[in-house]
């Protein structure tokens, strides 16, 4: 390995989705042993042989190291990407992770979209859900931005609808909730800064031609 070359840099999502990548890293012989020991505090991995390192981030934060270049690539939720909207170039879809965005509420609540009525909907995602309405659908709604359990809105009158994450749709039955629209499909993306993918071009494209075969 040329002594020169320098270190491409990975940010992870914290949690499955780092574990997942790494998984399907090391299926292209890609390997770092030290990130996966569960126990250690440690943030950030290096891999002398072939010039990586790796660093496990909170998921919206990922693609903030990668538009800054602290980053080269980075893997994230798409539903990260979306709403965190940095420049970065999308270059694979993994295939794990596959969950949808979706309008949820009560199925009484069907009827508040068909009119373009002044409705709240509460979300994680704010941006996302802004797009949708005011974009898509033309809607003029009051968001209310929430951190988690957004299930909660509906069910305590905060908010009509909400704009959440549905994978198997039991939190959402758990609650008497139900999908009312579909915004879009998800699942773990690999992004790269504008800048490495110029200047580092012959390493990240053998990266992404490798993991496409994989995936194929
Ligand atoms: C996510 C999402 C839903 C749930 C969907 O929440 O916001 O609540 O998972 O999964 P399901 O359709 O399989 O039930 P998460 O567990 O990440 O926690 P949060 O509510 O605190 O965001």
């Amino acid at each position: 390995m040329n002594e020169e070359m320098r270190y491409l840099t990975f940010a992870l999502g914290k949690g499955r989705l780092a574990s997942q990548t790494l998984e399907l890293l090391e299926e292209i012989g890609i390997k770092c042993e030290e990130v996966k020991d569960k126990d250690s505090r440690k943030l950030i991995f290096v891999n002398e042989e072939q010039k990586l390192r790796f660093f496990l981030a909170k998921g919206p934060d990922v693609p903030t190291y990668v538009e800054y270049g602290a980053a080269d690539i980075g893997v994230v939720g798409k539903d990260t990407i979306l709403e965190e909207d940095r420049r970065c170039f999308e270059v694979l879809d993994l295939g794990f992770g596959k969950c949808r965005m979706c309008v949820c509420g009560p199925a009484s609540a069907k009827e508040l979209l068909q009119h373009h009525e002044m409705i709240r909907v509460a979300s994680k995602y704010p941006r996302i859900a802004k797009d949708y309405f005011y974009n898509k659908k033309h809607q003029t709604v009051d968001i209310i931005k929430l951190n988690g359990s957004v299930e909660l809105g509906p069910i305590v009158g905060l908010s009509d609808v909400i704009v959440d994450i549905v994978e198997t749709g039991s939190t959402l039955r758990a609650n008497g909730l139900e999908v009312l629209e579909e915004i879009c499909p998800l699942s773990a993306r690999m992004i790269v800064n504008q800048v490495s993918m110029r200047m580092e071009a012959d390493r990240i494209k053998k990266l992404i031609a490798e993991l496409k075969e994989r995936l194929a």
